[in-house]
């Protein structure tokens, strides 16, 4: 099968990317470079080539911006015309920052939503029904509950959370208008950490990260003096927000199972996280123990619109995916810091 991974060259893209070609898929990345570099493709194959698990690589990369309809259209066609049409696409290619994104709506709705719905036009026009969407935990209405399931309420407050929630009722409703050929599933991320244990590829975050992670392992390396911690008077054991992180590669593999049920021709909507909670300071400390190094941190107020307790339910992934995370936070902490240490610029 021949997939299209839009924003294949990013965090999670990179990684899902690997496990496709592992599983034998030829996978076609389309990716505008906007927030990641093409070294992350070249780190996927240097992966494959050290495990020998394939002799050629099926893997094309094409710099372009999925709002660019010609270009797409020209792929699309050029891959049927060869005999070997795209068959179904992972759709990761989008803006993710909070911050920007309450500071510059108009390009967010620009890129995540007009960008999709481009995407989906051509997709449609080449009879190419498949199509996985990366959409994001941050839509839920945060209310403190133990945890999030499919139906709990949608909310987002910010405009990065309301282009997710557009994307998936944009994708309801073009399952609707034809339910017997599309097959389509909205992933709902929880907290993504960690990296290939291979320390070849990870999270490579331009400029100040702003997601804990990232910035947590950029304090190991002494890029950045202290971790803030927003907050220590959370009604939790600890007083710290908790959050449900989960392997990068776990995430990646829940993508291949998604993509196996889309031949079932439905719309899913599925929570991928591991259904534990894990504080600020259990993070730190996880941290701290696996990669014997110490993170100098301070408290300070809580953010605003922030939340204490953020966890999946992830019954549902795990009955319908036949999917779940094998991976603890220990591996997290080690992957993570290990992709930081060999690579203390990025890429
Ligand atoms: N990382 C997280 O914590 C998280 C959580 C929930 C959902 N998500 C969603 O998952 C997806 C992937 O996230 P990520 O962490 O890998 O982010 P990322 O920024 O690393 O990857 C996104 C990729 O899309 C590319 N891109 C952006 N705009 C583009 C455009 N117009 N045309 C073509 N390519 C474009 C970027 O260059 C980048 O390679 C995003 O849609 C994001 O919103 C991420």
């Amino acid at each position: 099968m021949n997939i299209l991974v839009t924003g294949g060259a990013g965090f999670i893209g990179s990684h899902t990317c690997l496990a496709l070609l592992e599983q034998g898929y030829e996978v076609v990345v389309v990716d505008s470079f906007i927030n990641s570099n093409k070294k992350s493709l070249d780190g996927v194959i240097e992966i494959l080539k050290f495990n020998k698990t394939i002799k050629n690589i099926p893997l094309e990369i094409i710099k372009a911006d999925i709002r660019n309809e010609k270009l797409l259209d020209k792929l699309f066609l050029g891959y049927k015309k060869s005999g070997k049409p795209i068959n179904a696409v992972i759709h990761f290619a989008g803006l993710k920052s909070v911050k920007e994104s309450i500071l510059n709506p108009l390009n967010y709705w620009d890129v995540n939503v007009n960008g999709s719905i481009t995407l989906l036009r051509v997709m449609d026009r080449y009879k190419c029904k498949r199509i996985v969407f990366s959409s994001s935990a941050t839509i839920y209405g945060y209310s403190n509950k133990k945890s999030f399931n499919e139906n709990s309420e949608i909310k987002p407050i910010n405009p990065y959370g309301t282009t997710k929630v557009a994307i998936e009722q944009f994708l309801n409703d073009v399952y609707l208008s034809n339910p017997k050929e599309w097959g389509i599933a909205n992933l709902r991320y929880f907290n993504p950490i960690g990296a290939h244990p291979s320390g070849l590829i990870g999270e490579a975050p331009l400029g100040v990260p702003s997601n804990i992670f990232p910035y947590l392992t950029q304090v190991a390396a002494g890029k950045i003096n202290k971790l803030n911690i927003f907050g220590n008077d959370w009604p939790t054991k600890d007083g710290t927000a908790i959050r449900d992180y989960i392997h990068v590669m776990d995430l990646a593999e829940g993508h291949i199972s998604a993509l196996q049920k889309l031949n079932e021709n439905k719309i899913m909507t599925v929570n991928l996280g591991t259904g534990f909670g894990t504080s600020v300071l259990e993070l730190v400390n996880t941290f701290e123990r696996v990669n014997n190094i110490k993170i100098p941190i301070e408290f300070t107020s809580r953010r605003q619109g922030d939340c204490c307790r953020v966890v999946a339910d992830n019954t549902l992934a795990i009955s319908s995916l036949g999917w779940s995370p094998k991976r603890y936070l220990e591996e997290m902490c080690l992957d993570g810091w290990k992709w930081q240490s060999l690579n203390p610029k990025g890429y």
